[in-house]
């Protein structure tokens, strides 16, 4: 846990144009900036971001929030990390007891890593470099992927107390089991974080007798395989320069095309992609080569991995290899500019789908052709949209009309339903509240919480009259996403507003319900035939609208007796 001051003192302190500004380009508008959105595909800008507030708001998504709700969305970050992240950029110290346990573990791994690469490297390593070199991996091209060896008589204990770590951390770190070390007679391949630190290994046994093949560290609290990428770190920037990534199935087909200069590739750990996974790599990529082994189970995780990119909105392309060869051996084999080659000669994924499916009989034709058209209802982008649904409509000879009709009957959840957001008097009269923070003491006093008669709003009011320095985007965080989206489109679009206009507004409100409730007290007498209360509630009503006639605006502020 971060406290709650921390957290404000990190939003407050973080200039939100100058952050976002990192990742995509903002255009000066008035006091606030536009851009493309991020979050979703659009041709005219309605995303902004309000440097005075420290807000960003999507009039097109309604996706906004603030810088830390910025970089969760963006960058794909919990909580924490984005907290974290901001505060190492203003150099805030925040040291939390989870923190300290994470840094353990990182610390250990960093250790470790230390280990195997020295092993490598000395007479315990012979057999190791000697089956590296037998698969022809250059460790010196390689060297910021920190390859090691885990000598089959151990040692990592030994190693580990000499530098002062408890075995309990070792079995933490998963690296001890049963007194045990796990890593033996194993090429030892630490797996980075996105940020460069190591959070765990996949270890290759040298032998064909070690079993199994491939062995990957246990989850800990910082390793979850489905989060990761196996050299994503080191491709990132080459992802980021080309804006496509090669994605491959194993730790030598990535080491293998990385040394011969392919530097934008990344691998899953063993697993089949996770969407997580295809969320990452759309971070740092438009546009993804999908290079499997070409045979079955390479096709089968191709197939799958195509929806899921294609849900995190990147063009997806398919380089078939011949079957038995995986891109370690192909390249070997004939070589980096073949396989560049080959490469750039990838087919789309719809051409890929629809040649690997077999369609022999109706049915499998049927059940093809629904499967790409959900795939190419999750295209965001207009364009490619468009595209694609006329190459099907053509492809399979069927109208563009019945493409969409069978779209709309398996609508996914991926589109969201774009709902008007109706805004009501109080939800309006919250954001001018919201927008004149300065004026908070005088709305203090004239308006209470009762006053809300929307729930949302009422938590709101009273969070703020108990927090004196609330952070409008955090404290709008705990109204639910819908009030949430209101607001924060209202703090976007209304211009600030004077003293003056805020209390006439305040008052007219105020006004407004006790006119309400007066009306239904005069409903309620008529009812019941209560002449006497009727004829008392009716002067109260004419004394309220007398009074509200009487105020005089330009004065307002001081008698504020309501
Ligand atoms: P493959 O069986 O295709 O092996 O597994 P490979 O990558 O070609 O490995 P080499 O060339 O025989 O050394 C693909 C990936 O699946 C994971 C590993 O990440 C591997 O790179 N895997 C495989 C495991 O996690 N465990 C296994 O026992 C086997
Ligand atoms: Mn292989």
């Amino acid at each position: 846990m971060i406290e709650r001051e921390k957290i404000e003192e990190i939003t407050r302190q973080t200039d939100i144009a100058a952050l976002i500004g990192q990742y995509i380009p903002l255009k000066k508008v008035g006091k606030n900036y536009r851009a493309l959105c991020p979050f979703h595909s659009e041709r005219e800008p309605s995303f902004y971001v309000s440097p005075d507030k420290g807000i960003y708001y999507c009039f097109g998504c309604k996706k906004g929030g603030n810088a830390i709700s910025f970089l969760m969305e963006y960058e794909k970050l919990d909580f924490p990390t984005a907290v974290k992240k901001l505060a190492k950029e203003l150099g805030i110290e925040i040291d939390t007891t989870k923190n300290l346990k994470y840094k353990e573990l990182y610390d250990v791994n960093e250790l470790a890593t230390q280990f195997y690469t020295l092993c490598l490297s000395k007479e315990l390593g012979r057999r190791g470099r000697h089956y590296l070199k037998e698969r022809r991996v250059d460790v010196q091209k390689l060297k910021e992927f920190k390859i090691g060896y885990a000598p089959a008589s151990g040692g990592l204990v030994t190693y580990m107390r000499q530098k002062g770590v408890a075995l309990e951390r070792l079995r933490k770190a998963g690296l001890i089991s049963a007194e045990r070390e796990v890593f033996r007679e194993r090429i030892m391949f630490p797996i980075l974080s996105v940020s460069g630190r190591v959070v765990g290994f996949g270890g290759r046994g040298i032998d064909e007798h070690i079993k199994p093949k491939y062995l990957n560290s246990p989850e800990t609290p910082i390793f979850k395989k489905g989060n990761v990428l196996y050299g994503l770190y080191q491709s990132k920037q080459g992802m980021r320069t080309k804006n496509e990534a090669m994605l491959v199935e194993g730790y030598f087909d990535l080491l293998s095309v990385f040394q011969y200069g392919i530097e934008n590739v990344c691998a899953p750990l063993g697993t089949a992609l996770t969407e997580n996974q295809a969320a990452l790599i759309s971070r740092f990529a438009r546009r993804v080569n999908i290079l499997f082994d070409g045979d079955v189970s390479g096709i089968k995780a191709a197939l799958r991995a195509i929806g899921l990119l294609i849900n995190a909105q990147v063009d997806v392309f398919v380089t078939v290899l011949p079957q038995g060869s995986d891109p370690d051996t192909y390249v070997h084999e004939y070589g980096v500019e073949d396989l560049k080659q080959k490469l750039s000669a990838a087919e789309d994924f719809f051409h890929f789908y629809k040649k690997v499916v077999s369609t022999d009989t109706v049915e499998q034709e049927v059940v093809l052709i629904k499967d790409l058209i959900k795939i190419i209802n999750n295209i965001r982008d207009p364009i490619r949209f468009d595209r694609y649904l006329k190459y099907a409509a053509h492809v399979f000879d069927i109208s563009a009309e019945t493409i969409k009709r069978e779209m709309s009957a398996t609508r996914t959840v991926a589109t969201k339903p774009q709902t008007r957001l109706e805004i009501t008097p109080e939800e309006k009269l919250m954001g001018m509240i919201l927008n004149a923070r300065e004026h908070f003491p005088l709305v203090k006093n004239i308006l209470k919480p009762h006053d809300f008669t929307e729930d949302g709003l009422r938590r709101l009011y009273k969070i703020m009259l108990k927090e004196q320095d609330f952070d409008i985007a955090d404290v709008a965080d705990s109204t639910g996403e819908v009030l949430k989206e209101k607001l924060l489109s209202i703090i976007m679009k209304e211009a600030p507003i004077s003293r003056q206009a805020l209390l006439e507004a305040l008052v007219r409100y105020k006004s407004g319900i006790e006119t309400k409730k007066i009306e239904a007290k005069i409903r309620e007498a008529r009812e019941k035939g209560d002449d006497k209360a009727w004829s008392q509630y009716q002067k109260k009503l004419n004394d309220l609208k007398k009074q509200m006639l009487k105020i005089n605006w330009d004065n307002v502020g001081a008698s504020s007796g309501l």
